[in-house]
């Protein structure tokens, strides 16, 4: 996949999610916005009650985007057969989407009333989508191969020392020499040099990417344990809501519920 292509996927993955927010809290604000006891007697009520027309298909098709989301994620990941379908890093991508549009068609599909045993199921789909974000900002500190899977140590001083090697012999700078201060400074210090514009350019890319993976390795065996730690946080979150979850589904075919089948 080229660069623009993958920048487009994933800028369209936030524009779905605002979007569905955006749209379904504008065409049901005036219902939403009622108090509880009062909502019986608004005209869409049939429409946007947990059990409505659109509450009730929010819930099912919100649901079934998370499953697949978790689900998906899981297989490509664990199971050797599905090694060749695309890269682990796109799927996480995918994960990331499908489990964050999931939520918010459930958000609107509770209609803001979070009653009952069900609301257990509710307050840990936050807590999953919450501890997914903070895992998202630790995932991007430990550095991955392109197919996603977590670097070594030696790996990663494989790779900066490749970059050093670039600098000295393309360029004949030695990275020791400018290791400190901040990017501005460098900057400046590389003008000084008097570099073509395209060399420049590159040796600034090439030092910022060392530099940044610098800062990775300083902190590589902190990162990989809170990591570790952090799985012990988003998976029994995601079981326990899929557990309740289930209950819930199975209370509601049980009192009679049905959508449009
Ligand atoms: C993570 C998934 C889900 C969550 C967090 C969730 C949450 C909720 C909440 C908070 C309510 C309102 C309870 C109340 O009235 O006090 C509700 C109602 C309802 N849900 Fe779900 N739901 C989920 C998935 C589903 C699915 C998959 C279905 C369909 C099979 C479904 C069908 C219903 C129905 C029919 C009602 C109305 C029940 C009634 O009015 O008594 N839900 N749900
Ligand atoms: C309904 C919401 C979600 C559920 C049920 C869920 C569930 C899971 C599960 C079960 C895993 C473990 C996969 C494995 O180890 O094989 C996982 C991994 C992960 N999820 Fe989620 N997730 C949700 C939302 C999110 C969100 C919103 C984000 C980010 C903003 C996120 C980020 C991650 C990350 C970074 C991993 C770790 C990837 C790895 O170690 O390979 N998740 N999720």
């Amino acid at each position: 996949m080229t660069k623009v292509v993958h920048q487009l996927i994933r800028s369209s993955y936030v524009l779905v999610v605002l979007m569905a927010f955006a749209v379904l809290g504008y065409s049901g604000f005036s219902f939403y916005n009622l108090p509880i006891e009062e909502r019986y007697f608004h005209a869409d009520y049939a429409i946007f009650k947990p059990s409505g027309l659109l509450g009730h298909g929010l819930g099912i098709i919100g649901t079934l985007l998370i499953l697949f989301g978790v689900f998906s994620y899981m297989a490509r990941k664990r199971f050797h057969i599905f090694s060749r379908l695309g890269v682990l890093k796109y799927w996480l991508e995918f994960h990331i989407f499908l489990c964050s549009l999931g939520p918010v068609l459930i958000l609107y599909h509770t209609s803001f009333k979070f009653g009952g045993i069900v609301s257990v199921s509710f307050w840990s789909l936050v807590a999953v989508v919450a501890s997914g974000i903070i895992g998202r900002f630790i995932y991007l500190q430990i550095p991955h191969s392109i197919e996603g899977r977590e670097l070594s140590w030696l790996e990663v001083q494989n790779i900066r020392d490749e970059l050093n090697n670039e600098l000295k012999a393309k360029y004949d700078i030695n990275i020791s020499e400018i290791k400190t201060g901040k990017s501005s400074e460098i900057v400046a210090g590389l003008k000084a040099l008097n570099f073509s514009v395209s060399d420049f350019k590159n040796v600034k890319q090439l030092i910022m990417r060392q530099r940044l993976l610098t800062r990775k390795m300083a902190r590589l065996d902190m990162m990989q344990n809170i990591f570790k730690y952090w799985h012990v946080a988003h998976l029994p979150f995601a079981l326990v809501m899929l557990i309740v979850m289930l209950i819930h589904v199975v209370v509601v075919l049980t009192f009679g519920y049905k959508w449009i089948f």
